[in-house]
């Protein structure tokens, strides 16, 4: 997804912006920009603005844009011009035009990576986009959807668009709009434009200003002592501050070096308030890992207790900050979960969990389809959207859509102040950290700890667990981070597996219940970062189709934890082995009679049933990052995948 990063302050502006944007190189993109204004009172008179100011060649790449009379190149920063430099492909080749920042002097500019929608990757897609007259430069996330009326219409009154994007038509509205005053124009695009949109704005006669506006698309504001900033996510500032504002959807943004404004769309001033990002440089960083996925597979201990321990006491789980009494939670009569990719198999496993410990049955529905299938719902029901950004497109209408039906929405957020986050009813943060791998993990081990007190709190809000059951279940829980440490520490048994499977063609996945769920998501993560076609299978579906698949070698991956079926997917195995396939059992110590048909076992320890997910997932993932590895993949950036989905 497109990453924007914007600085105005006491240093060159281009630097911070590369930094910047290299931190959000996370959610994917194809191309990279970067605007600076050159030349203004703010720049001449801040640190490091009297650097020469050399250009090389002019390409079609980099060109420097005024504030009103053709120009070539400014030089000293005294005429109000924006320079722009954009690069298709990797950051580095931006940095390499740029002299890592270097040759584009000003102290305010914006930064942005592109991940294509409208237009292929390439220079003249890339952002920022600018108005034909050279007032104005656009970086833009998000999707404007009534793009090619305004476009239309803008070209019947002599506008000329040179990108296939829907950005450009950005560029010219504020262009036609601007009279003088920034909030006014952007106020009126506001008005003009549907869809989604994290926008930074510079205006050429105003050197030292950002301008940002944001609907449905992320994006914040940072403050310091040398300056301000925007970016669409915290890691991409966290290096120069932690005091940030998620600006609230429909607001507008202006930052000078000094200050910062809030106005609505009706261009009013208003009180935002900062809060202290408490993640630290360290942990948006590698920290000695090879990758950012392996680094949070090891995380996931600490993530797991983070989110645990702090909703536990005395053996109770205490769901205080959902805003919900006893009463209400006992009233819940359904429950809806809707999320995207891992987070929906989250969602599986909460089915079996709740609807075991709290008898509460559960539907679970993806997001995408859910937005769009009218549904029909008990009136007491619970909408439960989980996911790791807060921003993901679809699980956000989701949210706005249940919201609308009437019903009340509990959010599973990892990154707080989000969209999903701000607009939910009650919000259940996991802790996690930031995840800046695209495959998630740790993320994804801590919305199962979500829902699992989730599952216990509305059990004995139920009467359907007594307290001892629920200080049983909230000692394991407690004890499942150790659990993982002690995968962890077998991870070259999975890493030598892993090896042996990277050229494979084709892996399967079964499991039944709990397992089943497991299941989808070792699969998705091998399929994601490792480009191995894979799918997962109720292991009682093979027989309806799916066992055709299965010929001499292929692997298949059995995971079974559930004492009541592991027999049964005992004799699957069975059936596929009978077939050809090599197969991979996934279980838990005690098991033994699984290396009866299985060619190779990795064993997790014991734990209660209803928690066996937490374990199975993490060999599971082992096994995805090394069979990638083994392949020379990039495993945090797999191609065609961003880390945060936020358009449909
Ligand atoms: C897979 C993965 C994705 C996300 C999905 C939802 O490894 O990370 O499938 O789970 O895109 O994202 P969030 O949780 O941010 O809503």
């Amino acid at each position: 997804m497109c990453g924007i990063v914007g600085f105005t302050g006491r240093h060159q502006a281009a630097p911070i912006l590369l930094d910047g944007l290299e931190k959000l190189e996370y959610r994917g993109y194809d191309s990279a920009g970067i605007a600076v204004a050159q030349g203004g009172a703010a720049a001449s008179g801040a640190e490091g603005a009297g650097a020469a100011s050399v250009r090389g060649a002019q390409s079609v790449s980099r060109q420097t844009v005024g504030a009103g009379q053709p120009k070539g190149v400014s030089e000293g920063g005294t005429e109000p011009s924006i320079e722009i430099v954009k690069a298709k492909g990797r950051l580095k080749v931006l940095r390499e035009m740029t002299d890592d920042g270097r040759s584009v002097p000003g102290t305010c500019g914006i930064g942005h990576t592109r991940w294509a929608t409208h237009g292929e990757p390439s220079v003249v897609n890339s952002h920022p986009h600018y108005a034909k007259n050279k007032r104005v430069a656009v970086v833009h996330n998000g999707i404007i959807e009534n793009y090619q009326e305004i476009r239309d219409r803008l070209t019947k009154e002599g506008f000329s668009f040179i990108s296939a994007t829907d950005t450009e038509t950005v560029a010219h509205l504020l262009d036609k709009y601007y009279a003088g005053n920034p909030i006014e124009a952007i106020s009126r695009v506001m008005f003009r434009v549907r869809g989604s949109y994290a926008l930074g704005i510079l205006f050429a006669d105003r050197p030292g200003e950002i301008y940002a506006v944001r609907k449905d698309s992320p994006l914040i504001v940072g403050r310091s002592d040398q300056g301000n900033f925007i970016a669409s996510d915290v890691p991409a500032i966290l290096r120069y501050t932690r005091d940030v504002c998620f600006i609230p959807n429909l607001e507008i943004v202006k930052l000078t070096d000094r200050e910062i404004h809030f106005y609505n769309v009706d261009q009013e001033e208003v009180e935002e308030t900062f809060s202290q990002v408490n993640w630290d440089t360290e942990a948006a960083e590698k920290g000695g890992f090879a990758h950012f996925m392996l680094k949070e597979i090891y995380e996931q201990p600490k993530a797991v207790r983070d989110t645990v321990s702090p909703r536990i006491s005395e053996g109770h789980v205490n769901l205080e900050e959902l805003g919900m009494s006893q009463e209400d939670l006992a009233k819940v009569s359904r429950i809806q979960m809707v999320a995207c990719g891992s987070a929906y198999h989250v969602c599986m496993t909460a089915k079996y969990m709740v609807e075991q410990t709290a008898r509460v049955p559960v539907d679970v529905d993806l997001a995408s389809e859910f937005r769009y299938r009218n549904p029909v719902m008990e009136k007491d029901t619970l909408v439960v959207v989980v996911s790791q950004s807060g921003e993901t497109a679809d699980s956000l209408a989701a949210l706005r859509e249940a919201k609308k039906l009437g019903y009340r929405v509990l959010g599973i957020v990892n990154v707080v102040g989000s969209s999903i986050a701000r607009e939910a009813d009650s919000v259940f943060y996991t802790w996690a950290g930031p995840e800046i791998s695209v495959a998630t993990t740790k993320a994804y081990s801590t919305q199962l700890a979500a829902v699992y007190l989730l599952a216990i709190g509305l059990g004995r809000a139920k009467g359907m667990i007594d307290g001892a059951a629920e200080e049983e279940m909230t000692a394991e829980l407690l004890r499942l981070p150790e659990k993982i440490e002690r995968i962890l520490e077998e991870k070259e048994r999975i890493q030598w597996f892993a090896n042996k499977f990277s050229h494979s063609k084709d892996i399967f996945f079964i499991g039944r219940g709990l397992d089943y769920a497991s299941s989808l998501e070792g699969s998705l993560k091998l399929k994601e970062i490792s480009y191995i076609h894979s799918e997962a299978y109720a292991a009682g579906e093979l027989k309806h189709g799916t066992i055709s698949l299965i010929e001499d070698g292929i692997l298949v991956v059995g995971v079974a934890t559930q004492k009541s079926l592991f027999e049964k997917l005992i004799s699957n195995m069975v059936e596929v082995k009978s077939r050809g396939a090599y197969v991979l059992g996934v279980t838990s110590y005690g098991n033994y009679s699984m290396e009866d048909v299985a060619n190779y076992t990795i064993y997790v320890p014991k734990t209660m049933e209803c928690f066996a997910a937490s374990l199975t997932v993490v060999p599971l993932q082992l096994l995805a990052y090394y069979v990638a590895l083994g392949k020379g993949l990039d495993v945090d950036k797999p191609r065609n995948l961003a880390k945060s989905v936020t358009v449909e």
